[in-house]
């Protein structure tokens, strides 16, 4: 907690460092009360900095500092200053040395941050500024240092003392202690620093690199999930070889650590050679993680290693440029993932993602550019944007200059800008001088925050066969910037004929055609592309495989949504059709809904899922994916004004007719599946995904029916799965069926034999704190008092509160305000102990814009009771205030 009034930082105040450290000497001695850290720090005056010595003001906080001493000679009071930020010294020479003692307490750090206890280990998470709480140090990207690291410990306690680099020695101490060194010969900024000590098994493999170099790989666990390694092992292995194959990537130290813990406030992080994970992003096996679960792992898995290169070796220069890292990163993560599984459905969960909760984000209060040009929190800008639209903002400069025009930038990059911390720019720039290209431009997705719209409309000439589509372009106004320039948007599409052929593409003033499916860059407010040769007004398919995160609309007729969904040649716009169409369709529900009027749907759409229920050609998680109806949180993203009542009731009634319109079919290949299931053991690849995919979306449907035989099903299915897939499903559909006995048979049943594993019942708690059925409030409150509830895990906090404020909309919103209070109190809570998880579960609350008047007045109260709960962190006081603003 602070004292003074948070304050704002700026981009454009950027200045390099006064002062560099080129090594870093650092000594932990951990006790069970208490830790001491000894830092020494072999600095000199930054050259670039021009002549003098300024004062030289290291970062630290929380800290009690024990002694100080420059060049061996230990200060007096009078020789520096120290505040509860900073410890102020007044160096005499070019370079020096700067002795520090501290005292810290990891054993009582509860924010996660820092050097702090999971259940029996220390561990650090220092990203983005938690080194300063843990020595005085220049606690910023641009500082990069070499770093030797000494952890002294009990030995029984804490057999295992790991942090960066190499292991270079280790020996017994006193009194049962011992201590291992690390030397880490890459230079790299304090965030990237790490140590875990404990009583902790692993799981060895090695690598090979391409230049046939031996890497060993480990990862440590707890003794108890030493056989939830493999899955994570084979993706480390598989991301590895996927980077040297696509980026020329080779891994640079001989070892290769991942640790995980219980207690963390992300998914994972990327500390040179010893990734700290969540054990949500590490552990799986068939019998506890569902599929969901075992691809998160893959790709978490990958995007730290990615990291390694993405990151480490090329740093940022500060933390406005975060998206450098994360959002390149985001890009080749997914990538790899689509490249292991499906790419269609990889490209449409992402999207289906991006645009629910990013765009939701970015029409909110707390909306920012890719590069934010400001922020008091650090911690709060690790977001949707800077993540995944700035790794959507990657992918567009991959369709602008092609696969291998992309590959000659990133090579330019890491070459040029190895060892060093930069930006957003210098990464454009490589992108430019690689191929030649221009994308002064394109970077306004930099620098404006919001989400364009694209309107599109088209004009057919008979006489002169020519076809134009006509594009404009807009941005709403959002808290940085009113006024917005035009973007660069690449537009992939392709015109198909009556027959659903793909038409090939000539524009204007081209001398032949080429291709059928082109990207067409639109630069301005409006722009008008013409096609010539067109012999018949063609069916446009727009924005394939959406190649630019904007808000396209074209007005077309359902029947033309129905030919595209069965004729695209682009497997994402089939999906998109769909979703179009379904879009339209509970728009209508929702209409008559809000009339009063009886409910009746156009039934089109069952047909349209008919057919593609009844292909068995097609990839069984692309049917999964289809018959699969916009989220409620999505119908909230487009609606001017949110009708929560009516989304849920147009909704609900439309699964419940479509459940009994497709009984049959959805019967029929519910059972082929599950008979495959039953007869396969768990397989962790796209086709096994597929099936069970299919199998569980059909019961879920099913399920509505009130059916005895499906019931019988979901039992079964619930007994007798070999796999977390199946059995989660089946206990979801349970929990929200009107079957009160068997639902608590099975919660019981569940919960007595996942009661020793954490992440299983953080499951269970999701599943309920997800159930729509009335009175989820009283539920949610009811499980925080379960034995395996704590308020202090942020997996819990995400499992429990998260699912019920993020997913189950009609209980959270509820009209007398209850889900709001319930809310405001937690955050509150949350904010005495944890900042960053206090302000990532406020997010619900800061998307008042969105609904009715009388919500909204709810919301905004809550938020006003937060400001003034006494001393907020500067985590849950910027949130709270650009939320009120
Ligand atoms: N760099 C991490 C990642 O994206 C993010 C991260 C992990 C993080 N832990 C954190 C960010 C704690 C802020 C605070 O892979
Ligand atoms: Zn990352």
């Amino acid at each position: 907690m602070r004292t003074e009034q948070p304050q704002m930082i700026y981009l454009k105040d950027y200045q390099a460092p006064d002062y560099l450290i080129d090594e870093t000497h650092l000594t932990f001695e951990l006790f069970e009360d208490h830790t001491l850290v000894h830092a020494q720090l072999l600095m000199r005056r930054n050259p670039a900095r021009g002549a003098g010595l300024p004062a030289l003001a290291l970062d630290g906080q929380q800290l009690e500092l024990l002694s100080v001493s420059l060049d061996d000679i230990e200060l007096t009071a009078e020789d520096y200053q120290l505040s509860d930020s900073h410890l102020i010294l007044h160096p005499t020479s070019e370079q020096f040395v700067v002795d520090t003692s501290v005292r810290i307490h990891p054993e009582s750090n509860t924010a996660l941050e820092g050097l702090y206890k999971s259940g029996g280990m220390f561990c650090t998470q220092c990203e983005a500024e938690g080194f300063r709480k843990i020595t005085y140090y220049l606690d910023r990207p641009d500082v990069m240092s070499k770093f030797t690291t000494t952890v002294v410990a009990e030995q029984h306690s804490y057999p295992i003392l790991l942090s960066n680099g190499n292991p270079i020695a280790s020996g017994p101490d006193e009194d049962g202690r011992h201590w291992a060194t690390w030397e880490d010969p890459f230079m790299k900024p304090a965030y990237l620093f790490a140590l875990v000590a404990g009583d902790l098994w692993c799981v060895e493999d090695t690598f090979t690199t391409m230049s046939e170099r031996s890497v060993a790989l480990r990862i440590y666990v707890e003794p108890e999930n030493i056989d939830k390694c493999q899955h994570a092992m084979t993706s480390l292995k598989k991301s590895m070889r996927w980077d040297e194959e696509t980026y020329g990537r080779e891994y640079d130290l001989d070892i290769f650590m991942i640790v995980a813990v219980n207690d963390f406030n992300m998914g994972a992080m990327e500390n040179k050679g010893l990734n700290i994970f969540n054990s949500s992003a590490v552990l799986a096996r068939a019998e506890t993680a569902t599929d969901a679960a075992h691809q998160r792992v893959e790709a978490i898995v990958a995007h730290e290693y990615f990291h390694n290169w993405s990151g480490n070796r090329v740093t940022c220069r500060d933390w406005f440029q975060l998206s450098l890292k994360e959002g390149f990163t985001v890009f080749r993560d997914s990538e790899f993932s689509a490249d292991m599984n499906s790419r269609t459905v990889k490209r449409i969960q992402d999207v289906a993602y991006l645009r629910t909760h990013q765009f939701a984000e970015d029409a909110g209060p707390m909306a920012h550019a890719v590069r934010p040009e400001s922020f008091i929190e650090i911690s709060n800008f690790y977001t949707l944007t800077v993540y995944e639209k700035g790794s959507e903002v990657v992918r567009m400069i991959h369709t602008l200059l092609g696969a291998e025009g992309f590959r000659k930038g990133s090579d330019l990059y890491f070459e040029r800008h190895d060892g060093q911390a930069v930006t957003c720019d210098d990464f454009i720039k490589a992108m430019e001088d690689a191929n030649g290209a221009d994308l002064s431009q394109f970077k306004r997705w930099y620098s404006q925050a919001g989400t364009p719209r694209l309107a599109v409309s088209e004009h057919y000439d008979a006489q002169q066969h020519t076809y134009s589509l006509t594009f404009a372009q807009s941005c709403p106004a959002t808290p940085d910037k009113i006024e917005k320039l035009p973007f660069v948007i690449p537009v992939e599409l392709g015109l198909l004929d009556a027959g659903g052929s793909e038409i090939a593409l000539q524009l204007a003033g081209e001398a032949a055609a080429s291709g059928t499916s082109r990207v067409l860059s639109v630069t301005e407010a409006e722009q008008t592309f013409t096609f010539v040769g067109i012999n018949e007004k063609p069916l446009p398919s727009l924005l394939r495989g959406f190649s630019a995160p904007v808000k396209l609309s074209f007005d077309y007729s359902r029947d033309q949504l129905m030919f595209l969904m069965q004729h695209d040649s682009d497997g994402f716009n089939r999906w998109d059709a769909g979703q179009q169409l379904a879009v339209q369709v509970l728009q209508e529900l929702i209409a008559q809904h809000q009339r009063g009027e009886a409910l009746v749907m156009d039934q089109r759409l069952v047909e349209a899922l008919r057919t593609v229920l009844g292909n068995e050609q097609l990839d069984q998680a692309m049917v999964a994916e289809m018959l699969s109806l916009p989220g409620e949180a999505y119908l909230t993203e487009i609606s001017d004004v949110a009708d929560v009542e009516a989304i849920h009731v147009a909704r609900e009634f439309a699964r419940k007719q479509l459940a009994d319109s497709l009984f049959d079919a959805l019967w029929t290949r519910y059972q082929a599946n599950r008979e495959v299931s039953k007869a396969t053991p768990y397989v962790a690849e796209a086709e096994h995904f597929a099936r069970r995919a299919l199998q569980n979306i059909a019961l879920s449907y099913l399920m509505l029916s009130g059916k005895p035989q499906v019931l019988a099903a979901a039992l079964e299915q619930f007994e007798h799965s070999d796999n977390m897939t199946e059995r989660l499903t089946a206990l979801a559909v349970l929990v929200n069926s009107p079957y009160e006995a068997e639902k608590a048979a099975a919660l019981a049943s569940f919960a007595e034999q996942f009661k020793d594993n954490p992440l299983v019942m953080d499951q269970w708690f999701s599943v309920q704190a997800g159930s729509t059925l009335p009175g989820g409030l009283q539920r949610v409150r009811e499980l925080m008092q379960h034995p395996a509830f704590t308020i202090k895990n942020p997996n819990k906090v995400r499992a429990l509160v998260g699912a019920f404020a993020g997913q189950n909309l009609i209980n959270f919103h509820a009209a007398d305000g209850s889900g709001y209070r319930f809310l405001a109190d937690l955050v509150i809570e949350l904010n005495g102990f944890n900042p960053q998880i206090a302000s990532r579960q406020l997010a619900p609350l800061t998307r008042w814009r969105k609904y009715d008047a009388a919500r909204q007045a709810l919301m905004k109260a809550e938020l006003e009771r937060i400001r003034s709960s006494g001393e907020l962190s500067s985590d849950v006081f910027e949130v709270v205030s650009k939320s009120l603003a």
